[in-house]
């Protein structure tokens, strides 16, 4: 028996897309589903102007089909201009302003250490209107790695929030129960965008049994109360949690390596594995809000005309184990489970 569910054509709302041939060899990957995305600034050297971002989003549309809308962002570090960041914003540049604190993952060391530095910035785009998008971890070398989002929303998040009140903030990739509790807590402007690998993976399926590699990501998945916590936000239908896959491709000979890079790609599988994921949990009727609907409504933008099916098969589908690109394979995310849903 077959099934079908169709819904307004997705977004991605993080999403690491590269450059030069990698991102030739994967952009596809997430045009072929998606009608926009965020699209992350941490490129070497980092998109830190509105000019870098117009001319990074050329390139992307150079490689994707027409239908695919990539919505830019800057990268904030200490000496971001408040001119250029709303300039850019006024112009339709750019979408949103990522903030990376320094050393926290991958190409983050332009980001912020001393975020009093970034406050004439942070009260311009209150002004403006123009969302932060927060990766959420101290880098505090103290900090257990596993505490590194907590300890953010206490020391870093809410006081950002507290002294700058109309700021709208995401806090991309939550892995905690401290993270949903801490959105829903809050009465407005603050959402939360979620993975599909964490949706799936806890810290078990990275370290027993061997260490596995393209399950490494950060913020590192954690253990499995918090996966669950994750679970029930993003099929709960609140609509402050939506789907930003922070899919991020890294050649296999970085991430099989003695210090292997961060991030795991999900842009080939990731519907497929959400719908599973949202029919396991008995909400796949609230798959279209956490994919469709919450991350346009955040961000005041329309709710794509177009649609997308899905089809439950009765057998697996298939998908390629590595995307080959010009930069080398690229291993697409296992979710551990065979798929039956598949985009038609
Ligand atoms: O796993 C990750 N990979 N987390 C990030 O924050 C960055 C990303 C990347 O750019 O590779
Ligand atoms: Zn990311």
């Amino acid at each position: 028996m077959t099934r079908t569910l169709t819904l307004p054509r997705p977004d991605d709302w993080h999403l690491h897309l590269r450059d030069g041939a990698m991102l030739a060899g994967i952009a596809p990957e997430s045009a072929r589903h998606f009608a926009r995305a965020i699209i992350m600034p941490n490129l070497v050297p980092p998109v830190v102007t509105g000019d870098q971002a117009a001319a990074y989003r050329h390139r992307i549309l150079a490689v994707t089909e027409d239908g695919f809308t990539p919505l830019m962002t800057l990268y904030l570090t200490e000496t971001t201009d408040p001119a250029d960041v709303v300039a850019a914003h006024q112009a339709g540049i750019i979408t949103a302003v990522k903030l990376y604190p320094a050393g926290a993952t991958t190409n983050s060391a332009s980001g912020v250490r001393d975020f009093d530095r970034v406050r004439g910035v942070l009260d311009a785009m209150a002004e403006a209107g123009i969302p932060l998008l927060c990766h959420g971890e101290v880098t505090d070398p103290e900090i257990d790695i596993f505490d590194r989002e907590a300890v953010f929303i206490d020391r870093v998040l809410d006081p950002i929030r507290r002294r700058t009140p109309g700021l709208r903030v995401v806090m991309e990739h939550i892995t905690t129960a401290d993270a949903v509790a801490y959105v829903r807590s809050q009465p407005e402007g603050l959402g939360a965008t979620i993975t599909t690998h964490h949706l799936v993976i806890n810290r078990n399926h990275i370290l027993v049994g061997g260490i596995r590699p393209h399950y490494y990501c950060l913020p590192v998945a954690k253990r499995e109360t918090h996966r669950v916590a994750l679970v029930e936000a993003a099929t709960s239908g609140d609509v402050r949690f939506f789907l930003g896959t922070d899919s991020a491709p890294h050649p296999d000979d970085a991430k099989l390596s003695a210090c292997g890079c961060a991030g795991c790609f999900t842009a080939t599988n990731t519907l497929s594995i959400l719908a599973h994921v949202f029919e396991a949990a008995g909400a796949l009727d609230r798959l279209e809000g956490f994919v469709a609907r919450n991350g346009p409504a955040f961000y005041g933008l329309p709710v794509n005309a177009a649609t997308i099916t899905l089809e439950k098969t009765d057998t697996p589908v298939p998908y390629p184990a590595r995307i080959e690109t010009g930069a080398g394979p690229v291993t697409v995310f296992d979710p551990g489970f065979p798929l039956y849903w598949r985009v038609l």
